[in-house]
């Protein structure tokens, strides 16, 4: 998949007169949404007024139009009932080679990274074709039902015969009529780690990876990992690819491969194609440190992705009290202006035996965890799972405006901080204008006793 940077990710339209071609189009609406929440973005100076209900008429594929009321008529209506139409929820980190295997060969007892790594390396023995096919599409089926339609998932390419990869590149082909799917080719044990890994992950990418991948903090030595770093840029030149590090996912306050990506990113011009996902030891350094990384942060101005609801469960395992949280410093990222998303990085596997394919619990766990629960910072937690997350994937046409793909989800919750409170279900996930997934709200039936007993 052809990666190209967004020059502009509008995801709110503003209100605007009934297009000319809409007007001369005496066709019906293949899908009319009725009644629907947009929040404002205050990215977008010209957002709509929160509330304001609107009309989305969609037609092959596109949202043709949006007002107040579109007098239709239309193939098929949906009542969103106040609540909000959001654009599509985006899982920019996940696993999905290794989701729905936990416990398999058995159960990771430390609850560390690294037992982690241990069990996989079993587990990955009995891999084939079918095995990993069934346990992706069961996840991504999962997730889309959920509002997901974007997904960046890390395939270990560490595995001599790259079959994860193989079932992942059919399933990529598979759904990419409801689903967009990245592939990274990730060389879990590290590029250097086997002699065979580098030469395996330039295959990966030449079988159509999207991401080059990287480890360097689980190199054998520090300069393995720094050679890595650089050793991967050169590749995602030469096959023109962006890339995404599994970058100091560790307590080591030692551990210091950001500096690396990031000056690499700054002196090669490639911040916007460059991903930092759970930088957990950011959260370790001292403060002196941290000021100056940040520093060049800013000047790089790479992409993050945090991961709340593994990192608070495998990190910190060594310390007694106090305990750290583990996870890397999503507020301050996000107020220097840096492209901050959330991942669940793992459903049901060897890392993490929870997971529920649900971008909400993980934006609900970082609105915890990083300390962000004013308004202004519920909804950045919502952005990191939505707007901020396609910026990092590289979606040009992301977003909920006339013209633009007919993707949306429609949640039970008028707004982002009800959202996330409540978990909200998605009743609705339209894909391409087809209505790909509904979910019916539970009933709960109200009885209290007319008399004490
Ligand atoms: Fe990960």
């Amino acid at each position: 998949m052809p990666w190209a940077f967004p020059f502009s990710l509008p995801i709110f339209l503003p209100k605007l007169p009934m297009s000319d071609a809409a007007i001369a189009d005496p066709r019906p609406y293949d899908l009319l949404i009725r009644q629907a929440r947009l929040f404002a973005d205050p990215q977008l100076a010209a957002a709509p007024q929160t509330e304001t209900l609107w009309d989305i008429g969609m037609r092959d594929g596109k949202i043709a139009e949006i007002e107040p009321h579109l007098p239709g008529p239309a193939t098929q209506e949906i009542d969103a009932q106040g609540n909000l139409a959001s654009p599509p929820l985006v899982e920019s980190h996940i696993h999905l080679d290794s989701v729905l295997t936990a416990g398999q060969p058995r159960w990771n007892q430390s609850g560390t990274l690294f037992e982690g790594i241990e069990i996989w390396g079993d587990r990955k023995q009995s891999l084939t074709h079918e095995d990993v096919k069934a346990r992706a599409l069961q996840a991504l089926q999962l997730q889309a039902s959920q509002g997901v339609l974007h997904v960046r998932s890390h395939v270990d390419v560490s595995e001599p015969k790259l079959i994860a990869l193989q079932a992942l590149l059919e399933v990529r082909a598979q759904v990419s009529r409801w689903m967009d799917l990245q592939l990274v080719a990730f060389p879990q044990d590290g590029l250097y780690g086997a002699s065979q890994n580098e030469a395996l992950l330039e295959e990966a990418l030449k079988l159509g990876a999207d991401v080059v991948g990287g480890i360097p903090h689980y190199e054998l030595t520090r300069e393995d990992g720094v050679r890595s770093v650089h050793r991967l840029f050169d590749l995602a030149e030469q096959y023109d690819r962006p890339l995404d590090f599994h970058c100091d996912e560790i307590d080591d306050p030692q551990s210091r491969f950001l500096e690396v990506v990031a000056a690499c990113a700054l002196r090669r011009g490639m911040g916007d194609r460059t991903t930092a996902s759970h930088t957990t030891a950011f959260g370790s350094y001292d403060n002196g440190y941290a000021t100056k990384l940040m520093g060049l942060l800013r000047r790089a101005r790479i992409n993050f992705i945090a991961n709340p609801l593994i990192n608070i469960t495998l990190q910190g395992r060594g310390d007694s009290y106090p305990k750290r949280r583990g996870v890397t410093r999503v507020k301050e990222l996000w107020q220097a202006g840096l492209n901050v998303s959330l991942g669940h990085d793992c459903i049901q596997d060897p890392w993490y035996s929870l997971g529920s394919g649900n971008p909400l619990d993980v934006a609900h766990m970082a609105a915890h965890v990083c300390q962000m629960t004013g308004q202004a910072e519920l909804e950045a937690c919502y952005a990191m799972v939505t707007r901020n997350g396609a910026k990092t994937l590289g979606i040009q046409d992301y977003g909920i405006y006339r013209g633009g793909p007919a993707n949306l989800v429609l949640l039970a919750a008028p707004g982002p901080r009800e959202a996330l409170c409540q978990r909200a279900i998605a009743t609705t996930v339209i894909t391409r204008g087809h209505c790909l997934s509904q979910t019916t709200l539970p009933q709960q039936h109200w009885s209290p006793p007319v008399q004490a007993f």
